[in-house]
């Protein structure tokens, strides 16, 4: 089937193998010396102890060329997976507040972007995401540096630690974000507390057109009838699930599936859980009864709630 992926973080896709050259090639001192010892350092039991890894690689980033190399590498393994269109996700903030300019950032991924169609055939766009854990100050301060590259960046989105980190805190910059024209996405991870009123802040405070993960949402029938009814879509990752909560969440996907919302599957941070998006498909059809229509419409969904024209929905699925 033709995949598009609208959840995948191009920092969460730094397999140990580039981690460990690019430590070399940066002189960046890390803790595990081989690959093997790299992979061994991946076992989480909690997006706090996911998140702790995935910041700490990222420190071996350091030139445009490593931004350009780490997303190029990520869209040559997604044409293995027939990936057709994505939207990837970057966190500004863990490369600027250790001295990596946003210029450098930008540039290298923007140069990926534009190289996937030619190299890949793939059409691609990039997703910018603050940390929520930080301050909101800091959050404008990112979409200041971004508006000299405001053409390059199709929408924002907000990841990181959701706990005490709710939605509202990043009213005013989504809204200046929204004016610019850019599309909204959040997290409402699946491992929160006050998850119903972060998911409902973002849809009615922030309105947002899409929440990333967001399966807890089936708590509340009101709210799900909401999504229904705007075609608010969820960007549901059922492996990444299984290292946050040791459950892919799959009951709650289906249930809101066959409930009519656009339920779609995603990798989130790919070579940290080792499960590429069609990994994901399987992982989850192995476990849980879904009909071939239902695989198709997870699939389908991902076009339909994507961030191009209907003309190139139409197109693709
Ligand atoms: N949740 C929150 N922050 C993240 C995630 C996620 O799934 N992946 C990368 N950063
Ligand atoms: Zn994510």
């Amino acid at each position: 089937m033709p995949k598009a992926e609208l959840h995948l973080h191009l920092e969460g896709t730094l397999e140990p193998e580039l981690k460990l050259l690019l430590s070399k090639e940066n002189q960046v001192v890390l803790e595990q010396k081989t690959v093997a010892e790299i992979k061994k350092s991946y076992q989480f039991d909690s997006l706090t102890s996911f998140l702790q890894v995935y910041y700490s690689g990222m420190s071996v980033l350091q030139k445009e060329e490593d931004f350009y190399r780490l997303a190029l590498d990520y869209l040559k393994k997604a044409k293995e997976h027939n990936v057709r269109y994505v939207e990837l996700f970057f966190d500004p903030q863990a490369h600027t507040t250790r001295g990596v300019a946003f210029d450098t950032v930008i540039k290298g991924y923007a140069r990926a972007v534009s190289d996937s169609q030619a190299l890949f055939g793939i059409e691609s766009a990039l997703v910018m995401c603050f940390l929520r854990d930080l301050s909101a100050e800091s959050a404008e301060e990112t979409l200041t540096a971004a508006l000299p590259y405001k053409e390059l960046i199709l929408g924002v989105g907000l990841d990181s630690d959701e706990r005490d980190n709710p939605p509202i805190k990043f009213k005013k910059v989504f809204k200046k974000a929204q004016e610019i024209g850019w599309h909204t996405t959040m997290h409402c991870d699946i491992d929160q507390e006050d998850s119903i009123e972060h998911i409902e802040q973002a849809l009615l405070d922030i309105g947002v057109e899409r929440i990333d993960h967001g399966t807890n949402i089936v708590e509340n029938p009101r709210l799900v009838e909401y999504i229904k009814e705007k075609g608010i879509g969820l960007t549901c990752c059922p492996v990444s699930n299984s290292f946050v909560v040791e459950d892919m969440k799959g009951k709650e996907m289906l249930k809101l599936l066959q409930e009519g919302v656009k339920v779609t599957l995603n990798s989130d941070d790919p070579a940290y859980f080792q499960s590429y998006i069609s990994d994901d498909f399987v992982a989850l059809s192995q476990k849980y009864p879904l009909a071939p229509k239902e695989i198709a419409q997870l699939a389908k969904n991902s076009f339909e709630i994507a961030w191009i024209s209907d003309e190139r929905k139409a197109q693709y699925f």
